[in-house]
């Protein structure tokens, strides 16, 4: 098929005789599914969403207050990002939220996952608080309200307060994991009254590693040994006694969890060798963020490893990273396979993905749906975790709008109906996953990669803000009105 599918080309390839706007299929409700639906339904009342991190679309980087995060000096910094991009202006949808809860709406979500700004409730992260700053929030959550959906917030999407980076090297100090308690506890009691789930912070695996020890994300730091070790410490710890200062201020029914990437450890084949290895892997190759919250302790593994390097951490310490969780989200994209490996300590051995191994556009973002299946069984096998939310889960596609002025990603569509399918199979099997926040609702600041790779249902034109519903925007409406893989 040539690249340049008309409207015309894709209707007939597609069957259907008339293509508005919108594909316009019937949705025809779980009451009517046509014949086989039934086996790629979903349990009723599953939670359909979308979801957003503040830096990614907000802009509006010095309003109201809003004092400067890490981002703002890292993509200011000539280099660090592609094309020299910034999230100064993103999305605007610290201007435009409300018609962007309209898309949500035109989607049919049940829930809306967003991060609040850090350096808008406290400018400096710690000292007097911004009330402006967590008024814009307030305001958006009265709106998903108004408009059925419900809202589940995140506190840490990276936009560390800068200040806190200058005074105590950011992660790399305890005295950010106090801060962000404070924090934590600050917004708790505000905003609970209307936010019934929380998540501590999004993906320790991601920020630290990235930013702390590639230097690829903001802060930028190449840190080694026993202080990448430490900072990865005051990352869990931060969670922890964020948990905790929720409890202490939030209202009764508010549940509290993260949104981490795990590792997902997928058995190259499924025999019981091979899957009995991934368990190992999973506990091992998450050892430092997830399963210390879960377990409480540092593996044996990692500690030996680590050796004269290990962290420096109290049995309180201990405690409070594994303060027990009300749910566990987890953002899955990309799958690492392993084998059972009898002469290996852990007894497993990671498969390396071969080079030609597809992926998105995004060149770490290897596709393997079986991920969406492992990750939560993995969490209900291992753990024991009874509450799970797929937190994220969407791919990056070279979209280009067609001279209908339409996005027709298939490429995107046929990753989510892979990857759901998958989810199904693990839903069908009585995992208890919950719900799904379908990464993102719309085109943003792709951190390092600036504005080059879009992930978006809705195709963002950065130069008038427009947004344009893209074709898996139609294909995500109907899993969502049928409750089932379409
Ligand atoms: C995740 C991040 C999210 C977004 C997606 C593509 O790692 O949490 O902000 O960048 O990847």
């Amino acid at each position: 098929m040539s690249k340049k599918v008309s409207r015309r080309t894709f209707g007939k390839i597609a069957g259907a005789t008339a293509l508005a706007s919108t594909l316009d299929l019937p949705a025809l409700g779980s009451k009517a599914l046509p014949q086989g639906d039934a086996l790629r339904a979903f349990p009723p009342g599953f939670i359909w969403g979308t979801a957003t991190a503040s830096y990614q679309v907000e802009g509006a980087f010095k309003e109201d207050g809003r004092g400067p995060s890490i981002w703002d000096t890292f993509s200011h910094t000539p280099g660090k990002v592609v094309n020299n991009a910034n999230g100064d202006v993103a999305d605007d949808h610290y201007h435009l939220y409300k018609s962007d809860v309209q898309l949500m709406k035109a989607l049919g979500v049940k829930a809306y996952r967003f991060s609040i700004a850090w350096p808008r409730v406290f400018p400096n992260g710690d000292g007097p608080a911004n009330p402006k700053g967590l008024d814009f929030y307030s305001r958006l959550v009265d709106e998903l309200l108004a408009n059925g959906i419900q809202p589940y917030a995140t506190l840490y999407h990276w936009d560390l307060p800068q200040s806190l980076q200058d005074r105590f090297g950011g992660w790399e100090g305890r005295e950010t994991s106090k801060a962000f308690a404070d924090y934590a506890g600050y917004v708790a009691a505000r905003l609970t009254d209307r936010i019934k789930h929380i998540f501590t912070i999004n993906e320790f695996g991601a920020f630290v590693e990235v930013g702390y020890r590639w230097g690829i994300h903001a802060p930028g730091l190449k840190l080694t040994g026993r202080r990448l070790n430490q900072t990865r410490h005051h990352a869990v710890l931060g969670h922890g006694l964020a948990v905790q200062a929720i409890r202490a201020a939030a209202k009764r029914g508010t549940k509290v969890g993260l949104a981490e990437n795990v590792s997902i450890t997928v058995p190259v084949i499924e025999t019981r060798a091979h899957i009995a290895a991934a368990e190992r892997a999973m506990r091992e190759t998450n050892a430092q963020y997830l399963t210390v919250i879960m377990e409480g302790k540092y593996t044996d593994w990692y500690l030996k490893q680590a050796a004269a390097e290990a962290p420096k951490f109290t049995s309180e310490d201990l405690k409070a990273i594994s303060s027990p969780l009300d749910f566990v989200g987890i953002n899955v994209y990309t799958p690492h396979f392993v084998r059972a490996d009898e002469s290996s300590p852990v007894g497993f051995a990671p498969v390396p993905h071969p080079p030609s191994f597809p992926h998105a556009s995004s060149p770490w973002l290897f596709i393997g749906p079986d991920a969406l299946y492992w990750g939560p069984r993995h969490l209900a096998k291992i753990w024991g975790v009874k509450d799970i939310y797929i937190t994220e889960n969407g791919c990056s596609s070279a979209d280009v709008p067609e001279q209908d002025g339409r996005v027709y990603d298939t490429d995107r569509v046929t990753y989510l109906r892979s990857y759901l399918t998958q989810l199904r199979r693990a839903t069908a099997e009585g995992i208890p996953v919950h719900g799904y926040f379908l990464w993102s609702l719309m085109d943003n600041f792709e951190w390092a990669d600036g504005y080059t790779n879009r992930f978006g249902l809705h195709y963002v034109d950065y130069t008038t803000q427009k947004r344009t519903p893209k074709l898996s925007a139609d294909f995500y409406r109907e899993v969502i009105a049928r409750n089932a893989v379409v």
